[in-house]
């Protein structure tokens, strides 16, 4: 264990856009500068320009290879959007994307099809991400046929390889998406997410459809399939109990911005940003003895419109810090101690925070080492009964933030996706689930503790349902 906390002026960065990375800090896979996405409001019969939507504007960040960054905010601060530029589901209106050291923000159709073999993208909503009318086979199976790519011993075997991998049954081939529970259609789509062996997995919202009981199993899963095939994620979430379990590192939004990023234990730990504390300050702790003792942080007013977000710093409308400045100057996004970085005038003091060891997976090897004792005692006190408060923590979201759809209405109905993946999966859209459909997930079990070393993967080879 080594005691990362630096005094603020030791480590404080000049340029702002560079952080000092610990030692051993894996290699970059994803990194993104400047990126940003409005959304132009046409207006009247004439379709005049009335503005844009900021969904993201002015995103700074890198993904580093194994790890999972976590990504929170509240409805509507862009979290999706991201998530759709980095896959180039969507196309940037600035900003640069690099993947592998390779400039992308651009690519076209053509020249994006190879590299989505590296980067897949789970969605939200297991019930209208897959097509009805097709078989599990046909879904899984088709980025095979979208890349022309026949893996050894054919596709089926392939397919049936992956529905084992995600804990489903290879019987399972020929059945149809009604037919399965949401945790168990959720596997399907995680099983064709991995079809192509990615690098880079975008999750947006992948538990957050699902009961809170199935939830478990399908984050434990993601964790599972992590450790075994070495993959990186970023996982978007509002839920913070969930972030805070799968997580290395987590960025929190505002208004399409990050204000705040930061690894897992120096995040909960000694959050920089009011907004984050206020975030934070809505968990719910499982320990009816510090419950009391913490101070829950309600905030004032609503957040406010993307079309047109406030000047200086997009958060003084709301902080209770705000000062003069706030309101003229916007903060900019720099590291203030480590690799710790954060968007703010006036962030809340750095304290003594013991920094978990950078985490480096590969398929072959085995789990990383598990996070130093500190990190261990802070997830454990999240515990069993926090992973069970994660329908407390997703009530907590909208608790904490009020509304913020008035964009999304102010908006109208989202662009047509980008590529030819993202059209295939939007042509997935399927009718609500059948009400009759039984539920045959199992019953979860307690959420897996992120740094710590994994477990076997109890569902591989194993059925889901009996
Ligand atoms: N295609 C689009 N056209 C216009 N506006 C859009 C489009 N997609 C998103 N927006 C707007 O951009 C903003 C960010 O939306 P986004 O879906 O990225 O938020 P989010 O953080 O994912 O929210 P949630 O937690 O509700 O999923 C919202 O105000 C939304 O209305
Ligand atoms: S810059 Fe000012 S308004 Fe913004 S979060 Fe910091 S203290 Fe609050
Ligand atoms: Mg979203």
């Amino acid at each position: 264990m080594k005691d990362a906390t630096v005094p603020k002026d030791a480590t404080a960065q000049q340029d702002g856009a560079t952080p000092q990375q610990p030692a051993g800090t894996p290699p970059t896979l994803l990194k993104v500068t400047g990126l940003v996405k409005h959304f132009p409001i046409r207006k009247g019969l004439l379709k005049r320009n009335g503005g844009a939507v900021k969904a993201v504007d002015g995103l700074d960040f890198e993904v580093r290879a194994g790890e999972t960054l976590g990504v929170v905010g509240e409805s509507g601060c862009g979290k999706s959007t991201m998530g759709r530029l980095i896959t180039r589901l969507l196309e940037p209106t600035g900003g640069t994307i690099e993947f592998e050291g390779r400039d992308i923000t651009h690519l076209g159709t053509g020249a994006m099809r190879p590299l989505r073999r590296d980067v897949q993208m789970i969605f939200q909503d297991p019930y209208s991400s897959l097509n009805p009318r097709h078989t599990v086979g046909t879904i899984v199976g088709a980025p095979f046929r979208l890349q022309g790519v026949t893996p050894e011993g054919g596709i089926k075997a392939e397919v049936q390889r992956l529905l084992s991998l995600v804990g489903l049954s290879p019987e399972h081939y020929n059945r149809y998406p009604h037919e399965f529970s949401g945790g168990q259609r959720q596997r399907v789509g995680i099983a064709r997410a991995l079809a192509l062996k990615p690098k880079l997995v975008v999750a947006d919202e992948p538990v957050s459809a699902l009961d809170v009981s199935i939830q478990a199993q399908v984050v434990n899963l993601m964790d599972d399939l992590q450790e075994e095939l070495g993959l990186t994620y970023v996982i978007i979430a509002h839920d913070l109990s969930v972030i805070r379990h799968v997580s290395d590192r987590i960025a929190v939004m505002y208004l399409g911005k990050i204000v705040e990023l930061a690894d897992r234990v120096s995040l909960y730990q000694n959050p920089l940003h009011p907004y984050t504390k206020a975030l934070l300050s809505a968990v719910p702790v499982p320990d009816p003895r510090r419950r009391d003792r913490r101070e829950r942080i309600l905030l004032k007013g609503d957040v406010p419109s993307p079309i047109a977000p406030p000047p200086g710093c997009r958060f003084h409308t709301r902080c209770w810090k705000a000062t003069e400045i706030c309101s003229t100057q916007e903060p900019p996004f720099e590291a203030v101690t480590g690799d710790h970085r954060v968007a703010c005038h006036h962030p809340e003091p750095v304290t003594a925070v013991a920094l978990p060891t950078p985490v480096v997976r590969t398929a072959a090897a085995p789990a990383a080492p598990g996070a130093p004792a500190a990190a261990d005692a802070e997830t454990a006190e999240a515990g069993a009964g926090e992973a069970a408060g994660t329908a407390d923590a997703a009530k907590t979201g909208a608790a904490t933030t009020g509304t913020a759809e008035t964009g999304k209405a102010a908006a109208g109905e989202p662009d047509a996706p980008a590529t030819d993946e993202a059209a295939e999966a939007d042509s997935d859209a399927a009718p609500e689930p059948d009400a009759g459909t039984p539920d045959r997930d199992e019953p979860a079990g307690p959420l897996k503790k992120k740094g710590k070393p994994a477990g076997p993967t109890e569902k591989k080879g194993k059925p889901a349902d009996g």
